[in-house]
């Protein structure tokens, strides 16, 4: 699905980029404590497989519908479970009372020769939405970027999903590339200012 343009020259330096970024993702992640107010607070947990069904059950619920609308999509179990346990990928869960509420998956990777942050998952359970968490759980994801020195958070969205697509451009993401009309989706990004010494706990 992900082209690869852009400037060769570029390559080395943004694989050693995000190579820095894979290795120093614990201490990163461990370092995430939000509260994000009204006893919601964002943390990150070590992948375990009460952890890994929650991710899948809550992103099958908000997403399978709007997946098999899109014409080369559909939706697959296995598929997105090999997704969400990657050893690549990073989840980040949104607790209220001692419960699961939503979870936000990330990967660091090259893209078009860019070291980014790649929003995999951003899935809030009906009863946290239109609250203000995805706009705070998306602050936290740039400051994530920024302190591991990405230059972009970057991100897929389906056309369909009018909901997300608002709340990403009320954020100012913007089309990362150029992409035939006739896809059921647009990858958007945002640039972001690298700050080594960004704070990632902290009220929001
Ligand atoms: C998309 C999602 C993460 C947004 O999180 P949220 O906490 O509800 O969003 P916020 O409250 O921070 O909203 C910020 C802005 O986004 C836009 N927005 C959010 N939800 C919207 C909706 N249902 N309809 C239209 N605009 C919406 C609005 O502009 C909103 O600003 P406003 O409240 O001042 O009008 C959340 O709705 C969600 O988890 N949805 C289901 C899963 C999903 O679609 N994930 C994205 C996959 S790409």
């Amino acid at each position: 699905m992900v082209k690869k343009t852009g400037k060769p020259g570029n390559s080395t330096r943004a694989k050693a980029l995000v190579s820095m970024a894979q290795q120093a993702s614990e201490k990163y992640l461990d370092e995430i404590d939000v509260d994000m107010g009204d006893g919601y607070t964002l943390v990150y947990e070590k992948p375990s497989e009460a952890s890994m069904n929650y991710a899948f059950e809550i992103t099958k619920h908000n997403m399978q519908e709007l997946y098999e609308q899109a014409p080369e999509w559909g939706w697959y179990d296995d598929e997105k479970m090999k997704e969400i346990k990657s050893a690549k990928q990073h989840t980040l869960f949104v607790h209220h009372e001692g419960q699961r509420r939503g979870i936000c998956c990330l990967r660091w990777l090259t893209e078009n020769n860019e070291p980014v942050l790649y929003l995999y998952e951003i899935q809030l359970e009906a009863s946290a939405c239109r609250f203000g968490l995805g706009t705070k759980i998306m602050t936290l994801v740039e400051k994530l970027a920024m302190k591991s020195r990405m230059q972009k958070v970057v991100l897929t969205v389906l056309i369909n999903n009018v909901a997300a697509v608002e709340f990403y451009r009320k954020l100012n993401y913007t089309n990362n590339e150029k992409l035939d009309k006739t896809y059921s989706y647009r990858i958007l990004s945002k640039k972001i200012k690298p700050d080594g010494d960004v704070e990632l706990k902290y009220q929001a």
